[in-house]
């Protein structure tokens, strides 16, 4: 990111549904074309960046996974003239590198989600097209977040695959085992289609992803939520860290 008529949204999920740090001026209750984003739009300033916040889940977190309507948020954020998308997503871990409390700005997305609205270019809304997703995710922003993390010492890897399943369950440790054996590091249920459609409207769209437990089967234990309550209470303060960094380079 550079030059300063940017406009930066953050798009927080679980255990990120208010950003403490910016200046928040307004909040926008907007409607879409194709309805209502899944909370009202915080606007605000932040180290002398224009920021918009959404949160994903709404505030209070309640939207599940599968329900959440994102071809609305990316519209509301098209709407208000974003011109990057920081999107924060708390995940299970697979590599053996990427355990709780890790942090990763992830380089590839696989999508296994099914029924979801996940384009524009239905036909209906848009004419179809086929646009290209080669790389999901915007590498400049995605260095930019790299770079923030150093910068304020926060050890964060800079790959990562994104499996992005349907939720709101987590999964079995063979549904676990097959994404390992399909190459995935990461598991998490809102990656997509939040990326592919940020890559329809053109808006450069990275991610942090927050290790909030190991995925099924990778630890001994059972997957609890206070477990990873307890996980998020701790790594967001990096996380916001690391966005705030952002915004000053
Ligand atoms: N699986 C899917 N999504 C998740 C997980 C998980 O283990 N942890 C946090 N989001």
């Amino acid at each position: 990111m550079s030059a300063t008529s940017r406009k930066i949204a953050v798009i927080g999920g679980t255990g990120l549904t208010e950003l403490d740090g910016p200046e928040i001026s307004q909040t926008l209750a907007v409607t879409t074309d194709l309805g209502q984003p899944s909370s009202p739009l915080s606007v605000g300033r932040w180290r002398e960046q224009e920021v918009v916040f959404l949160a994903r889940h709404g505030h209070p977190h309640k939207v599940p996974p599968h329900k959440i309507n994102y071809r609305a948020n990316l519209l509301a954020l098209e709407a208000q003239g974003v011109t990057h998308i920081i999107a924060v997503n708390a995940v299970g871990g697979i590599h053996p590198d990427m355990g709780s409390g890790k942090i990763v700005i992830p380089h590839q997305v696989v999508d296994y989600t099914w029924g979801r609205e996940s384009t524009f270019f239905d036909g209906e809304y848009r004419p179809l097209e086929h646009i290209d997703l080669t790389h999901p995710y915007d590498e400049t922003l995605r260095y930019a977040l790299v770079k923030a993390s150093s910068e304020c010492s926060v050890d964060a890897l800079d790959f990562g695959v994104y499996a992005a399943t349907q939720g709101p369950r987590l999964e079995t440790i063979a549904e676990i085992n097959r994404l390992e054996r399909d190459g995935c590091d990461l598991v998490g249920m809102t990656g997509m289609p939040e990326a592919a459609l940020a890559r329809e409207l053109g808006i450069p769209y990275a991610s942090i992803c927050l290790v909030v437990n190991p995925a099924a089967g990778k630890s001994d234990d059972l997957i609890t939520m206070d477990e990873i309550r307890a996980v998020i209470d701790s790594g967001m303060s990096e996380v916001r860290d690391i966005i705030a960094a952002s915004l000053s380079l």
